[in-house]
């Protein structure tokens, strides 16, 4: 079979991944999908088995940080497009272990432009043709103020004045941010430098199925099915913006097909929640579909300590994406809080074999170390 594009996707047994990877395999049958995923302790190919055995899909078990492995694999698929979104993804990870984010999120986004730069160089058509698309994270942009923490008429957001725009200044914080930053820094020095076809997005926090249950809407489910307490770090003040995954996954697409060269585009939800609030709405919608009595989790919410230098709000300025290529969120929070937490309460065993330790010992067994 021949393809129309050979189209390499990282990190697609992950979160985000894995609905672009459905996405892509899905609407476009005569594009070669390949999805490279070192299927770390956030990969999962469960996330995939509905698409795993169609023809124009295909999964490479791979570290990026591999050069030698990232030149093989552009070759023998002869790979015209990069959607890379593996990562290290979690902040409070970072906080505890740097090193393994500078590790695949600096040295393996470098690992792989050098690649793509190797063998797009050695075409006769070079880069014509060719896309290197980065997904990166608003956390690049450091925090904002909390100027109305009211929030706007909506009572959820604006909190303040400001948005994160294409044009704000770096100014990260963490260890992961960090991290993000210096890949997007990469990324714009190898258009700048080569001339390669790059484009850099940074969205605003995802939620929705398929999210690793330490991120804060899948541990707040997992912990009231399991009647443990729910861990809001403060006053549960600090505000995201938050944006559907599948919502994330068509941003991604338009871009990929429609964005111009060179170019960053924000992603973001419009949609400004306090944490405390967003913890609210769970043990609302738990008890609710759950059958539980009115308030019946409430008591599970506990204070702890804040994380260690806790960027206080998010928000983001999408106007570029939405004035260009037309593109804007699809689905509201609370409809899309209310599927979450559905998929999770009808999906309770992706969380169980995640949480027990037993799909990685079953992938370990299948592709080794
Ligand atoms: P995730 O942690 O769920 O998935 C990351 C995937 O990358 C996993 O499948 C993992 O196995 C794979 N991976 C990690 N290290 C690798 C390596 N060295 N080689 C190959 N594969 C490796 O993350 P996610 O939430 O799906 O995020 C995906 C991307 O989107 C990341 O780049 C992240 O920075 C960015 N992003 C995430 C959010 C969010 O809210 N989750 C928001 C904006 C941007
Ligand atoms: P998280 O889902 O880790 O995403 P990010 O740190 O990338 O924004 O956290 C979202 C917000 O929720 C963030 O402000 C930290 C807060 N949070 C808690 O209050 N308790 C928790 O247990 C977690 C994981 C996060």
């Amino acid at each position: 079979m021949t393809f129309s594009r050979n189209i390499l996707i990282t990190g697609g047994a992950g979160f985000i991944g894995s609905h672009v990877v459905r996405l892509f395999v899905e609407k476009y049958p005569d594009y070669r999908i390949v999805n490279v995923d070192k299927l770390t302790y956030a990969g999962n190919l469960e996330n995939l088995r509905d698409v795993a055995q169609r023809p124009n899909y295909i999964f490479v078990k791979a570290d990026i940080c591999d050069h030698e492995r990232m030149n093989e694999l552009m070759r023998r698929y002869a790979v015209d497009g990069i959607i890379h979104l593996a990562a290290e993804s979690h902040v409070d990870r970072s906080i505890l272990d740097p090193f393994a984010f500078a590790r695949t999120n600096v040295m393996g986004t470098l690992s792989l432009l050098q690649a793509a730069k190797v063998y797009w160089e050695s075409q006769p058509e070079k880069y014509a043709g060719k896309r290197f698309y980065h997904i990166s994270t608003d956390e690049v942009y450091g925090a904002l103020e909390l100027s109305r923490p009211q929030g706007g008429a909506d009572g959820h957001g604006p909190y303040g004045d400001e948005l994160f725009t294409e044009t704000t200044r770096y100014t990260p914080h963490s260890p992961y941010s960090a991290s993000k930053a210096s890949s997007d820094h990469f990324v714009r020095a190898f258009h700048d430098t080569y001339g390669m076809p790059t484009i850099v997005t940074n969205c605003s926090n995802n939620y929705g199925p398929n999210q690793f249950p330490e991120k804060l809407i899948p541990l707040c489910i997992d912990n009231i099915r399991h009647g443990k307490p729910l861990p809001v770090y403060g006053k549960g003040e600090n505000v995201r913006d938050w944006l559907y995954v599948e919502d994330h996954a068509r941003a991604i697409d338009t871009i990929f097909h429609r964005g111009r060269i060179a170019q960053t585009y924000n992603i973001g939800g419009n949609n400004e929640w306090r944490n405390i609030d967003i913890v609210e709405l769970i043990v609302e919608t738990v008890d609710r579909l759950s059958g539980n009595p009115e308030g019946y989790s409430e008591q599970l919410i506990t204070f702890v300590p804040d994380r260690a230098g806790h960027d206080l709000r998010y928000a983001i300025d999408s106007s570029k994406l939405h004035t260009e290529l037309g593109w804007a969120p699809a689905v509201r929070f609370e409809e899309g809080i209310e599927k979450t937490v559905r998929w999770y309460l009808d999906n309770q065993e992706w969380t169980d074999r995640i949480t027990s330790g037993q799909y990685k010992e079953y992938y370990r067994r299948m592709y080794g170390e």
